[in-house]
Formats: structure tokens, sequence, C-alpha cells
């Protein structure tokens, strides 16, 4: 990966949660605003990223969000749960990871295999066994990294976008798994 030495993964804390869904909003909106029309992705982000809920969040024992930067400008983020909130995954040996974005203009450059790494580190460090997540099966983008990462399709989690339900894909990935993606990021969960 190009200039690696610049990336650094530091912890959000609540005095950045304004910072927090900014990023939140623009990568979101980037992502998915060519899925679905301006005002059910207005909708869907005011609820989502309401500052008292994203507050919430960040407060919650057992999960855990990560600034990535490139020297001092925050480039991606990644959302992190010790337990799993949001299925009917309750599994202590599992790490989840609920969001992983890099905004678009930095995209391609390895970045998010630098925190899929963190990721793996941290799971590691707090003797899970696996991780995993939920991705939407039209992104496929993120499918693709994800295959590439070495995660593997094990189930579908219904949820609702504006009036729809949609299907997220559940993959897996040991923290064990072979091919090994390597580890070179730092950080406290
Ligand atoms: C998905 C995402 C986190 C991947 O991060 P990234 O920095 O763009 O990906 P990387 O550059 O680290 O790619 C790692 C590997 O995956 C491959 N890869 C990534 N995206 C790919 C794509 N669309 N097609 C093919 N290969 C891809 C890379 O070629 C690279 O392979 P290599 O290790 O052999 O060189 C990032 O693109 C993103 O934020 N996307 C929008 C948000 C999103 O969809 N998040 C997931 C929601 S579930």
């Amino acid at each position: 990966m190009k200039h690696s030495k610049d990336l650094t993964i530091r912890k959000c804390y609540k005095n950045q949660i304004i910072i927090l869904q900014n990023i939140s909003i623009k990568t979101y909106y980037d992502t998915f605003r060519s899925f679905t029309s301006e005002e059910t992705m207005k909708t869907y982000l005011e609820e989502a990223y309401d500052i008292k809920k994203l507050s919430k969040e960040i407060m919650a024992k057992g999960s855990f969000f990560y600034f990535l930067y490139k020297g001092s400008e925050i480039i991606g983020y990644i959302k992190l749960n010790k337990k799993p909130f949001r299925s009917d995954i309750n599994d202590e040996e599992s790490l989840e990871i609920e969001r992983i974005y890099i905004q678009k203009e930095h995209q391609g450059n390895g970045y998010g295999k630098y925190l899929i790494n963190h990721s793996i580190k941290i799971a590691t460090r707090l003797k899970k066994k696996y991780i995993w997540l939920g991705v939407w099966e039209r992104n496929s983008k993120a499918l693709v990294f994800y295959k590439k990462m070495g995660f593997e399709e094990f189930g579908k989690y219904p949820f609702r976008m504006g009036d729809e339900v949609q299907t997220d894909l559940l993959m897996n990935r040991s923290v064990y798994a072979s091919p090994s993606v390597g580890s070179s990021a730092s950080g406290n969960a």
C-alpha cells in the first residue's frame, strides 16, 4: 500500500460526534444515493445518523468507532460491536463489523483492507474466533471487497429501506483464516 506510514487508526470519542455524523452521512450518501430517491435518502439519513442516536451508539458498552487518519485528514471509519445488536446472531465468540466506510476519493488504495486488518487484530486481542458483517446484496463492490478479504456468506437478514424490505447477506471470516490479509494497524479496543 502507498504511504502507509501516514496512516493511523484512533478511537472516536464523544466530543467528535459532529465529525462522526458528517463522515457517516457523506459516505452513506455517496455509496447509496444512486440506489434510491433523494427523499428516501434524506429521511433515512436524518433517522440513522441523528445526533442523539449516534451519541447513544458511541457510549454503548461493547461498541467502538474508529477513525482512519491519513496525516491529519479523516479518510474513513469503522464501527465494531463486541456483541451483535441487530440480528439473531448472539455469539460471544464473534466480533461484528457494523459499518466500514472509506471516503469516495480515497477508495481503492488499500485503506479498507487496513481497517479489516485492524478489526482482525482487535478480534484476536478480544479472543474472538471470527468476524462477521451484513452487506446489502446489491452492494456488489463491497461484496467483491469482502470476498477478497476472506469473508464467506453464511446467511441472509432482512432490513427496511424506505417502503421496501431489502436483504443483507451475512458473511464471516475466521480470525485464523487463510490467506491472511496481514496486520499492520494499531489501536485499542
Ligand atoms: C468497501 C470499501 C470499505 C473497501 O475499501 P477500499 O479502500 O476501497 O478497498 P481496498 O483498496 O482496501 O481493497 C482491498 C482489496 O479489495 C479489492 N477490491 C476493493 N474493491 C473492489 C472492487 N470494487 N472490485 C474489485 N476488487 C476490489 C482491491 O483490489 C484490493 O485487492 P488486493 O488486496 O488484491 O490489492 C470502500 O470501497 C468503501 O467504503 N465503499 C463504500 C462504502 C461501503 O460499501 N461500505 C460497506 C458497507 S457494508
